[in-house]
């Protein structure tokens, strides 16, 4: 039977004191998402970047258990668009998430398969409730500070990314004169599309 555990997760680092995997995602793994289809190209010609790392506490992945950990969103750009994780729905719909900000800028990209949408905004100290069945994907709105989330979730959901590979998000986040901006993804498929 397990034993009760504790670990440290102390500013500014945010580094998780214990953590069995430690996931490191670069922009090759990216391909299709970012609207600017030539500024991919051109930086990853360059450089395979890492965009995001995620902390995992490794625990059993059925129900009751409760899987957590770290992600980390690295600040810059592709084209005008801002870094971002792959995004995903979870394999079992009908199971939600709870994101707290520890530091950095960003936001939450969210929808449904029905195409509803939200976004909500990541700053530290936010607690974020991801209901059911919305996909969710982390984007990194800061000009040089990492976005870091402590995210919690059920250890039976599993990760469906296929489904946004192949349809996307609803909604992009852009960088215009300076600022964020929400705009309608123009390859995005709705749902009678698909
Ligand atoms: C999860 C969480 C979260 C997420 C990371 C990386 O269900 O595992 O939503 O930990 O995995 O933020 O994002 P991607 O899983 O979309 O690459
Ligand atoms: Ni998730």
């Amino acid at each position: 039977m397990d034993k009760p555990n504790s670990f440290e997760l102390t500013g500014p680092e945010f580094i998780p004191s214990q953590y069995d995997h430690h996931i490191v995602r670069k922009l090759s793994s990216m391909v299709g998402q970012y609207l600017d289809i030539e500024a991919y190209q051109e930086i990853l010609a360059k450089d395979d970047l890492v965009l995001y790392e995620v902390y995992e506490i490794k625990r059993p992945e059925v129900a009751g258990e409760l899987l957590h950990g770290v992600s980390i969103v690295h600040p810059g750009k592709v084209g005008q668009e801002y870094f971002m994780t792959k995004g995903h729905f979870h394999t079992v719909l009908n199971t939600a998430e709870v994101y707290y900000c520890l530091k950095g800028q960003g936001m939450m990209v969210m929808e449904t398969p029905e195409g509803d949408w939200a976004i909500e905004e990541l700053y530290p100290g936010r607690v974020l409730y991801v209901p059911p069945r919305w996909a969710h994907r982390s984007v990194n709105t800061a000009s040089n500070s990492d976005l870091m989330t402590f995210f919690i979730y059920p250890g039976n959901s599993g990760h469906d990314y296929g489904t946004i590979e192949q349809q996307g998000f609803r909604k992009l986040i852009l960088e215009e004169a300076g600022q964020p901006k929400v705009i309608d993804n123009p390859r995005w498929k709705a749902p009678g599309a698909r």
